[in-house]
This record gives structure tokens, C-alpha cells and sequence, in this order.
């Protein structure tokens, strides 16, 4: 596995690699990898010739008082993993080269933001395009892979490709779990023991979402209303929010209807975990598909 950490010699790699007509697969993350991130390279690795990663835990992204210090890093963990999953190219910048100067720019991202995590996170999603936007014209993607636990971010996403023209194939992966149903995520690892316990609930709970609108509940406060409950019934964990939207535009339904998103945010003592169900509904039929 090649490790570069400068941003103008990625970028020149990339470019010597698109002349040679090499195809790109790309997976950012902000390294502490898991499984999930895992799932992400095998997809790479079977539809590009050559898979590169990123991490960068990204300043941007975070506000104040949030957990970016103690954000988990462990690099040389990272290093093995990725190279066991079989990364080609790891890049690895210092903040000072991805950020060298006082941005001349801002990047503000107007639509599916107020909703969800943007809602409680204001400025999140507009860290996020602005370093992905930097990361696709370094690393010049043909493909890119999101992991859909963060759907939000997926469709943030699939918005930045489209207004921006990047000539970039947004590949959305399935959500990687435990086997008690926990969304594999960095900060699992904040989890007490009895929060660990009570975690895979919130899967349970969406599942309980979807198995009521498979038997025909179109009211999204209805389905709601049952997670809500299940959730404070079977855990100690906080809800931040529970909501069902239109996907990917992120939209409110009066009545459920096409593909729709059902997704949770729960505090615990030192963790905030999210998760959610992305499922296409019809209308007084029993059509569905998770
Ligand atoms: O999902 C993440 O880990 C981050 O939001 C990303 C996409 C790497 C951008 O910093």
C-alpha cells in the first residue's frame, strides 16, 4: 500500500493515473476504521482498478463543543487495516496542507440540511461538501462510497455531484452491523456496558417503523409515535430526534408515500449514535423493499 500525505502529490498521482485510463474508487473517512469502512473498500475494490482512501479527521465539520479533539484517531491501526482490506493508496494530510490559508471561500449547502443531524448540528453539512469538494479535485474519483448509516450525508452528497458537475458516480453501501443489529460506528467505543446493552435497540425500534408501514401505516407521527416509544421503553439513551422524510430530498410527508427515510438520533452519556431504514412505500398497497 502506497501512503501519501501531501496534497499536491496525491493529486498529481490521480492525474497520472487518470492518463493512463486507470479507474479511481475513493472511500473518505475520518480514519478509527470498522467494518463499515471495510464494506466500503471491498465495493471499491470490485468496480475500480485502483482504491484509494483518505483519512482526515476534518475540523470544518465540527462544532464548538463538539467531540473533535477527542475524536478517536489511532493511524497505525488504520495503516494495517487498510492495507489488509486491500487499499491501493492511502492518503494521510497534515490540517496545515489541507487547510494552508484563510479561506477565500465559503461553502453554504441550502438544501437537506435542516432536518435530521444538520438540524441539530448547524454548519456540519457545509464542512463536509466543503472538504469533499477539495478531496474530489485531489483525488479525481470516478467513483465515490458513502455508507448509508450516515444518509443524511449521502444525500448531501448526491446534491454536491449534481449542482457542482462533478463527473463523479456516487455509490451508496448498506450499512454495516453488529450482529445484535448495532450500526458499526467510530464512536461506539464511548458506549458504557449497559449502553452497549441497550444500543442495538434503536435498529429494533426502526425495524418496528417498517414492519408498521409494511402493514399499511401511511401516518408518519403514527410511526413515529411507536419508535418513540419502544425506544424509551427498552433504553436509557436520550432521543435528539425521530423523523420520517422523503428520500433523498429530505422532505416531509403528510402521508408516506415512494422511498422514504426513517431515521433516529439517541444521546447517550458519552455517545450519539444514528442510525436509520431507507424503504420504498406505495400507497394502499403491500409493495416493499428495505
Ligand atoms: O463520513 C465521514 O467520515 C466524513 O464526514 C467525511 C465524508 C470523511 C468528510 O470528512
Amino acid at each position: 500500500m502506497e501512503i501519501i500525505t501531501s496534497t499536491k502529490a496525491m493529486q498529481a498521482r490521480a492525474l497520472q493515473l487518470k492518463k493512463q485510463g486507470i479507474t479511481i474508487g475513493f472511500a473518505p473517512t475520518m480514519g478509527y476504521l470498522h467494518d463499515g469502512h471495510i464494506k466500503l473498500v471491498k465495493q471499491s475494490l470490485e468496480n475500480n482498478d485502483i482504491t484509494v482512501m483518505s483519512i482526515f479527521v476534518n475540523p470544518l465539520q465540527f462544532g464548538p463543543g463538539e467531540d473533535f479533539d477527542a475524536y478517536p484517531r489511532d493511524v497505525k491501526r488504520d495503516q494495517k487495516l487498510a492495507e489488509e482490506a486491500g487499499v491501493n493508496i492511502l492518503f494521510l494530510p497534515e490540517r496545515a496542507d489541507v487547510y494552508p490559508n484563510e479561506p477565500s471561500f465559503e461553502i453554504n449547502v441550502l438544501k437537506r440540511t435542516d432536518v435530521l443531524c444538520g438540524r441539530s448540528r448547524p454548519g456540519h453539512f457545509n464542512g463536509v461538501a466543503t472538504i469533499l469538494i477539495k478531496l474530489f479535485n485531489i483525488m479525481l474519483p470516478d467513483n465515490v462510497y458513502f455508507g448509508l448509516k450516515d444518509a443524511q450525508q449521502v444525500a448531501v452528497v448526491d446534491s454536491l455531484i449534481k449542482d457542482f458537475n462533478f463527473p463523479i458516480q456516487l455509490i451508496p453501501v448498506e450499512t454495516e452491523r453488529e450482529e445484535d443489529g448495532l450500526a458499526r460506528s467510530s464512536r461506539n467505543v464511548y458506549l458504557s456496558e449497559e449502553e452497549r446493552v441497550h444500543a442495538p435497540h434503536l435498529y429494533k425500534g426502526l425495524k418496528k417503523a417498517a414492519d408498521a408501514i409494511q402493514n399499511g401505516e401511511t401516518n408518519p407521527a403514527t410511526v413515529i409515535h411507536i419508535v418513540e416509544d419502544y425506544i424509551k421503553t427498552n433504553t436509557n439513551g436520550e432521543i435528539d430526534y425521530i423523523e420520517i422524510l422523503s428520500f433523498p430530498n429530505l422532505e416531509q410527508l403528510k402521508q408516506l408515500h415512494g422511498k422514504i427515510i426513517i431515521a433516529l438520533a439517541v444521546k447517550f452519556s458519552k455517545a450519539r449514535l444514528i442510525d436509520n431504514i431507507i424503504l420504498e412505500t406505495q400507497i394502499g398497497s403491500r409493495n416493499f423493499e428495505v
